[in-house]
């Protein structure tokens, strides 16, 4: 078996603000780690995974896992350079995106700009519509996107998932659009994306068929990528079904992804890279913008507690132990971020608290924010948490940390996220007890005795508090807090 631990970092009273960064690509720098040795892959959460390492296989169905080439975790970060800047021209390393930087790297012009700075936000098809996604409704939900005021809240990405492909590909060997789904091909999608201010993304799968049995680009990458960029294509999120035999475990798993980043870099559009392996590796933050730390979410809510204590959690509770203290929130920075699914919010297996508290933990642990309901039809309730601007803005934070928990107790629990700007923080006070609680945040904690707040749910200034904050919870729920300290 594999352990992974964070040197020098394992002490309970290590701040939750100063954890080692990992900005500009590279791993974060403290990782010990061994080679896997092709045994059993680490349970990817409990009910899914845990196979062996190549057992591979799609499901068709929405919510279904799929099937698991779990890679071993303990690779050490091997220092490759790379980050995922747009550049100018010789950016070879990492996913530098070259021609676009005025006067070109290294001739002293404008300081690059960073592919996804801060988490990506948009929608996508597969929770809600899985293997029914057609172009009827994503044009209707990019039109809802605007007219509901989505776009205008930061939502930007529409991303279409799998089953968009036709069965087969064309006599050139390119990957074609499904004739009855979207019979206008997905290039006037683009195009529909683009006029109303949006952007497009795709799906498809490093093996040689995706999770639900449509073309894999595994051996066509390049053309694959350059078909993605001649269509508009600015996001693609890469799974990890129908692996080929010799391709499993971490290193073919490293070298597949980045395959296909290096094709995306070459095709010279901006890309967002969503690597989708329901499993975090240490070389994915210097190849992916984005990275699947866990299985398919399901809308329910032992699910989002599941995903949260892998995504965010910390030693206490934390579903696999194999990353140590803290967890895997020190490889979010700018451009680099842990992804714990798609948004459920809105499709009805949980109370509107639930579906806030989902909300509220996804912003503070600085996930992609990808709402996954029908977007077209939501209820004033569903809007008011996807549209909660107090929220996002934590999300979106330029300074692109992690939250995590901050509290000894694993059910009354405070959560806190460094914010940009001096001694400013987010808060959430989360209660996953079966009736409401009291919870306190003690300034201390954050490193100051008295601190202004503001609600980011009843959107109320709290004024001057001194010494610490104690609100009443509801069941499930949580209260947000915007703290500054003195
Ligand atoms: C996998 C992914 C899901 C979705 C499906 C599509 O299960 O993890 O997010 O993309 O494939 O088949």
């Amino acid at each position: 078996m594999i352990s992974l631990l964070l040197a020098g970092a394992c002490t309970s009273d290590f701040a939750y603000d100063q954890w080692p960064s990992n900005q500009g690509g590279g791993t974060a720098g403290a990782l010990v780690g061994e080679s896997g040795d092709g045994g059993a892959g680490p349970d990817d959460r409990a009910g899914r995974g845990g196979e062996p390492p190549g057992s591979k296989g799609g499901t068709g169905g929405k919510g279904g896992t799929a099937g698991n080439t779990s890679p071993h975790a303990g690779r050490a970060g091997g220092g490759e350079a790379g980050g995922n800047v747009v550049a100018g021209e010789g950016g070879a390393a990492g996913d530098s995106l070259g021609g676009e930087g005025p006067g070109g790297a290294g001739t002293g012009g404008a300081p690059p700009s960073i592919l996804a700075a801060v988490p990506p936000m948009g929608w996508n098809s597969w929770n809600r519509f899985g293997g029914s996604v057609s172009e009827g409704v994503v044009r209707s939900t990019m039109d809802a996107m605007v007219s509901k005021g989505l776009r205008d809240v930061g939502y930007e990405y529409v991303n279409i998932d799998d089953t968009w492909q036709a069965s087969s590909r064309d006599a050139e060997g390119k990957l074609r659009a499904d004739p009855v789904r979207f019979p206008n091909g997905i290039e006037a999608l683009a195009d529909y994306a683009h006029e109303r201010g949006l952007k497009l993304g795709i799906y498809s799968d490093r093996g040689t068929q995706t999770c639900s049995g449509r073309p894999g680009s595994y051996g066509s990458e390049e053309l694959d990528a350059a078909t993605f960029a001649e269509w508009g294509v600015d996001y693609l999120k890469y799974d990890n079904c129908h692996v080929p035999p010799g391709r499993e475990g971490d290193e073919a798993m490293r070298e597949d992804y980045t395959k296909m980043r290096d094709a995306l870099v070459a095709s010279g559009r901006p890309v967002v890279f969503s690597i989708c392996a329901w499993w975090f590796s240490p070389w994915m933050p210097d190849v992916g913008q984005l990275w699947r730390t866990t299985g398919d979410i399901k809308d329910t809510w032992a699910d989002v507690l599941a995903i949260v204590d892998r995504n965010g959690g910390d030693t206490s509770r934390y579903a696999d132990a194999s990353y140590g203290p803290p967890g895997l929130a020190p490889y979010a920075s700018p451009g680099h971020f842990n992804d714990p699914d798609m948004l459920e919010v809105g499709n009805g297996g949980m109370t509107d608290a639930e579906y806030r508290s989902h909300f509220s933990l996804w912003a503070i642990m600085a996930a992609p924010l990808i709402a996954g309901n029908d977007v077209r039809i939501m209820d004033s309730a569903t809007a008011d948490i996807l549209m909660n601007e107090d929220v996002i803005r934590v999300d979106q934070d330029p300074l692109g940390k992690q939250g995590r928990p901050i509290s000894a107790s694993t059910t009354l629990e405070v959560w806190a996220k460094q914010l940009a700007g001096d001694k400013t923080h987010a808060v959430v006070l989360f209660n996953r007890t079966a009736s409401s609680a009291d919870i306190t945040v003690d300034f201390a904690e954050l490193g100051f005795a008295a601190a202004t707040a503001r609600d980011l749910w009843s959107h109320e200034e709290l004024g001057r508090l001194e010494g610490s904050y104690t609100a009443t919870v509801p069941t499930h729920g949580v209260v947000m807090l915007r703290v500054v300290g003195e």
